[in-house]
């Protein structure tokens, strides 16, 4: 018998998208002790300026209820970075302590939200490769081969000759490979040492292709990288419920307003922040795997990012909750939809 509630000392979303939206920072600070914060917003978030600013305004938004609740911070990496501005970002808040940037975001150009200024040649950022890992930055990568030559549903797997590549040149790097979707992907964040680790989202434990567009399209089920198949999500699960602390949890929780997402041509991002944690409750339940979701949704990913923050613990409870059908204009993923946990607030 598994237990019906379980507390987590703490919850870390390494991966998600606040953008400048008050009620929606709130929400992620509600549930988590820290969040890694992605930087594509319009304009991006690419010098120590940017994200000096935009980390004092995601601690006003989310105010004094949640704290504490720390935002751990990115800058978007550009073709032209110069190897010497991360000498700024990689200083320490006065205040706080705390390392102004924790890693830098590779976009890959076209591919997902607000990339279309995103990279083509991964090689012409190799000498910002080497001072991050000599600065100790973690370099994020949305794993997916931009250009012409490859159909979707096979960019990620495409990528991966890039990624080890990447690895191999720079042994010292810490790389993170951003809400993987298929089994080679897994595989390949196996085989690769130490330093390479993946992140997981909730709604790719859940999804596959058919849910995005198998029948009729569903919107709010679209995201990058998109779903993949039922073999890719087998491979997700297994990994994510493993133990292996080179796996762990990442939302890319990615809100757009309700009429960007049901609209034709619509915008890529599956919003989950409020429900992220009962999503992963259910399918740990469901693998038999509830004690390992502590280490998943936190531990794991704090260890890699190597961060401290003040942590506050999180009650899930094995209880019914109906998914509201919006938050503040954002339609949350399987709005209207029961759960069987809920967190205890
Ligand atoms: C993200 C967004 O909306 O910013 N969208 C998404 O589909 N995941 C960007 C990203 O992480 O790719
Ligand atoms: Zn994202």
């Amino acid at each position: 018998m598994q237990p019906n509630s379980v507390t987590l000392p703490f919850a870390f979303d390494a991966h998600v998208h606040l953008r400048r939206l008050r009620s929606v920072a709130r929400l992620t600070a509600q549930h988590f002790s820290a969040a890694i914060v992605m930087p594509n917003l319009t304009p991006a978030i690419r010098s120590a300026e940017d994200v000096t600013e935009y980390s004092k305004w995601i601690m006003s938004a989310t105010g004094k209820d949640y704290l504490p609740f720390t935002p751990l911070m990115t800058f978007k990496i550009y073709p032209d970075t110069a190897p010497e501005t991360l000498k700024t970002l990689n200083e320490f808040f006065e205040l706080s302590g705390r390392q102004i940037a924790v890693a830098g975001k590779v976009y890959p150009k076209g591919l997902t939200t607000n990339a279309e200024d995103g990279i083509e040649d991964y090689f012409a950022l190799f000498p910002l490769f080497k001072k991050m890992e000599k600065l100790g930055l973690v370099l994020c990568l949305h794993g997916e081969k931009p250009g012409n030559a490859i159909e979707g549903l096979d960019r990620e797997s495409a990528f991966l000759r890039t990624l080890f590549y990447i690895a191999r040149s720079f042994p010292d790097l810490r790389i993170v490979m951003e809400h993987i979707t298929t089994e080679a992907a897994v595989e390949a964040i196996l085989q690769l040492p130490e330093n390479v680790a993946a992140t997981i989202t909730a709604h790719h434990l859940i999804l596959t292709h058919d849910d995005v567009g198998g029948d009729r399209m569903r919107p709010h089920n679209f995201c990058k990288p998109v779903a993949k198949r039922k073999s890719d999500r087998t491979a997700l699960i297994e990994a994510a419920i493993s133990g292996c602390p080179k796996f762990f949890f990442g939302s890319d929780s990615a809100p757009h307003p309700k009429d960007k997402k049901e609209c034709s041509e619509c915008c890529a991002g599956v919003f989950t922040a409020p429900i992220a944690l009962p999503l992963l409750a259910e399918v740990f339940t469901k693998h038999n795997a509830i004690n390992r979701l502590a280490n998943f949704a936190g531990g794991f990913g704090q260890m890699f990012y190597d961060v401290a923050f003040a942590e506050k613990p999180v009650t899930l409870i094995q209880e019914p909750m109906t998914i509201p059908q919006e938050y503040d204009g954002v339609v949350p993923f399987l709005a209207g939809q029961q759960l069987s946990w809920k967190v205890q607030e």
